[in-house]
């Protein structure tokens, strides 16, 4: 059965991000950056204070560097030698859940389980030595309320975690228990970040004009440098970082997939904004998209790597993309359809990339406070910018339309592994005077 032209462009439009939507997603996007600073319950934004600055590139010491925020925990010992140099150390990580073996982050796990094995991937990364002192950083990628640098209480689970008897608590609290229990008291945590403060301090460590940091992965958030707040218990330079949490950005409008896909999540309400970007639901976005496109009962369940790899094939036949849709969908389907279904996995992606694109402009035009607009970059980790075909050229290429003459002064920067090593820096920044 061929897909329909009607039903096809029905679908794909849908996914259209025109011009004029992303103008208007920037500007009420900085409409609720101004709500937020005012009077933070009033966005739909978190806008969580960090009680922290930028760092002025001094910060030198070792230390650890927990990064927890994905299905992979990290532990880094970090050597910071100052203006920009380090040295990782020693690096160890495990996922947090292995089907079939052990789950950590769903409703069945125990906030024990979960900081025990932290605890445990702690233990290993200072290779037993329950002596030395270390101080430890901890990137902490979720929602989280602080009135200092080191004390953090998690708001919401979001990206789907589950685990129970962690919101509400303050997280370092935990660890410092499944510390204790296994023996540990000589790591003592100083920092908690979210992990796009971890991003905006590893590029601001190394490099100048930085002021926001981002991640574009499973999750999406974004937090800027806001020079108007000082606070006597934050650390560092030139105001305090503030974490967006703009994944749950919501003042735009949701399309019939993005509302069906919101309602059957672990957190229907929330999150909207990451729901239509991020790496974690773009795959069950394209999923459903297909499944409505192949008038399927079966829902399928393309993953946002399936995505990538389908619409990367530039064969004339396109075979890659045939296997993986004939394996996904248990349908042959003629060229003409495969074609169809490549470019609606475009149109999903191009989406996401100018959708998060507004958002950044909507903070470059609130630090300008309707003045010039100075050269800067913005830094970003996360696999969806570093590895999914369309999304940089379309960053670009909306920076373009939104920015105009102004554009060339705003480029995006990869940062690899900003999330460790800011937790590193924050600790930094924590403990040096
Ligand atoms: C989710 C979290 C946020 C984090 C982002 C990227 O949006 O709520 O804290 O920064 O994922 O990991």
């Amino acid at each position: 059965m061929a897909i329909s032209e009607g039903k096809f462009q029905d679908v794909l439009s849908e996914f259209a991000a025109t011009p004029e939507f992303i103008r208007e997603v920037a500007t009420d996007f900085q409409k609720d950056l101004q709500i937020g600073l005012r009077d933070p319950k009033s966005s739909s934004m978190r806008m969580l204070k960090s009680y922290v600055g930028l760092p002025t590139g001094k910060e030198t010491g070792e230390y650890l560097a927990l990064d927890f925020g994905g299905t992979n925990v990290r532990v880094f010992r970090v050597r910071l030698d100052g203006e920009g140099r380090y040295e990782i150390i020693k690096r160890v990580g495990e996922p947090l859940i292995i089907p079939g073996e052990y789950d950590y982050i769903g409703k069945n796990s125990t906030a024990d389980q979960m900081f025990g094995f932290l605890a445990k991937l702690i233990d290993d990364a200072i290779d037993g030595d329950h002596t030395t002192k270390f101080y430890l950083g901890h990137t902490f990628s979720f929602p989280s309320a602080q009135e200092d640098l080191n004390n953090a209480r998690l708001i919401i689970w979001t990206k789907e975690f589950a685990t129970p008897g962690v919101e509400g608590k303050v997280v370092n609290d935990l660890l410092l228990d499944a510390l204790k229990k296994r023996g540990i008291e000589n790591v003592v945590p100083v920092a908690v970040i979210n992990d796009t403060v971890a991003v905006l301090l590893s590029a601001a460590y190394k490099q100048a004009d930085i002021y926001t940091g981002s991640i574009y992965a499973t999750g999406h958030n974004t937090c800027y440098l806001e020079s108007s707040i000082h606070d006597p218990k934050g650390f560092g330079v030139g105001g305090m970082i503030l974490n967006l949490e703009c994944g749950n950005f919501m003042k735009l409008t949701p399309n019939r997939f993005d509302v069906e896909l919101d309602q059957k999540s672990e957190k229907p309400g929330e999150q909207r904004f990451e729901k239509m970007v991020s790496g974690r639901y773009m795959g069950e976005l394209f999923s459903m998209a297909v499944t409505e496109l192949l008038s399927s009962d079966k829902k399928f369940d393309f993953t946002s790597i399936d995505m990538s790899a389908i619409v990367s094939d530039e064969s004339a036949n396109l075979e890659k993309a045939t296997a993986i849709i004939t394996e996904k969908t248990g349908q042959n389907l003629e060229l003409a359809d495969l074609k169809k279904v490549k470019e609606l996995d475009a149109a999903i992606i191009i989406r996401s990339a100018r959708l998060v694109t507004a958002s950044y402009v909507g903070i470059v035009w609130q630090r300008a406070n309707g003045g010039e607009i100075v050269k800067q970059h913005v830094a970003v980790d996360g696999s969806v910018y570093e590895k999914m075909p369309l999304v940089q050229e379309n960053i670009n290429k909306a920076l373009q339309e939104l920015l105009g003459e102004n554009a060339s002064k705003v480029t995006t920067i990869l940062d690899v592994g900003g999330s460790g090593l800011g937790a590193a820096i924050a600790a930094a920044m924590a403990v040096v005077k």
